[in-house]
């Protein structure tokens, strides 16, 4: 293994496409490049600033070990009310608390799907200011927005073979970009 990237989900539904899309992520890897889920979103408590005076949760400083280890982060979330999904955001304040700050010049890619036509792009947007506090470094292109997912997606893997080339396709620019970034 030449590289390994980390994935968060950014829903807890058990059907969830993204966590379909996120789990085929591995095959469309080229070789050398390792992709791993990290812990699921459910897992990290509530947001509140008492309890971090306490010591970070176990799965939050879990989390940002991950992520610190990784040559990258690959966020694959939904989009809710044009913005981040409430979950994913809480996950992402108690990692921006957490120093040194595991995003800090981490490369990190974002992918996002909706049974309707944008595919979640306005997430995507609210998701890269979110990320400018943390100053990771975020890829810009190829953007990847899935539209119509349900039709993508079956058995729990993403299936549709013109998605399934686009995100291979991804991967790879975004496997250079890690390696120019970290070789920094
Ligand atoms: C949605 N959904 C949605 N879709 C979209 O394209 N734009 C949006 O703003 C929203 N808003 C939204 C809010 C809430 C609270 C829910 C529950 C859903 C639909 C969403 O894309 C759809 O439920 C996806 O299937 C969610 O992703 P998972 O759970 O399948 O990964």
């Amino acid at each position: 293994t030449t590289q390994t990237f980390v994935t968060l989900v950014g829903s807890l539904r058990k059907g969830s496409f993204h966590a379909a899309i996120a789990s085929s992520l591995p095959e469309l890897a080229t070789k050398g490049v390792e992709i791993k889920p990290l812990g699921s979103i459910g897992d990290i408590p509530h947001y509140d600033a008492d309890v971090q005076a306490e010591g970070f949760p176990a799965a939050v400083q879990a989390m940002a070990d991950e992520i610190a280890k990784a040559d990258g982060l690959i966020i694959v979330t939904p989009e809710y009310n044009y913005s981040v999904p409430g979950v994913l955001k809480n996950t992402l304040d108690w990692i921006s608390r957490v120093s040194p700050q595991p995003l800090a010049g981490k490369p990190v890619l974002i992918q996002t799907a909706s049974p309707g036509n944008a595919g979640g792009c306005r997430a995507q947007y609210h998701l890269r200011q979110i990320l400018v506090f943390f100053d990771a470094m975020v890829m810009n292109k190829p953007e990847a927005m899935v539209p119509q997912v349900h039709n993508k997606v079956s058995d729990d893997k993403l299936v549709d073979e013109e998605t399934r080339s686009f995100l291979a396709a991804q991967l790879e620019t975004f496997s250079a970009f890690a390696t120019r970034i970290n070789r920094d």
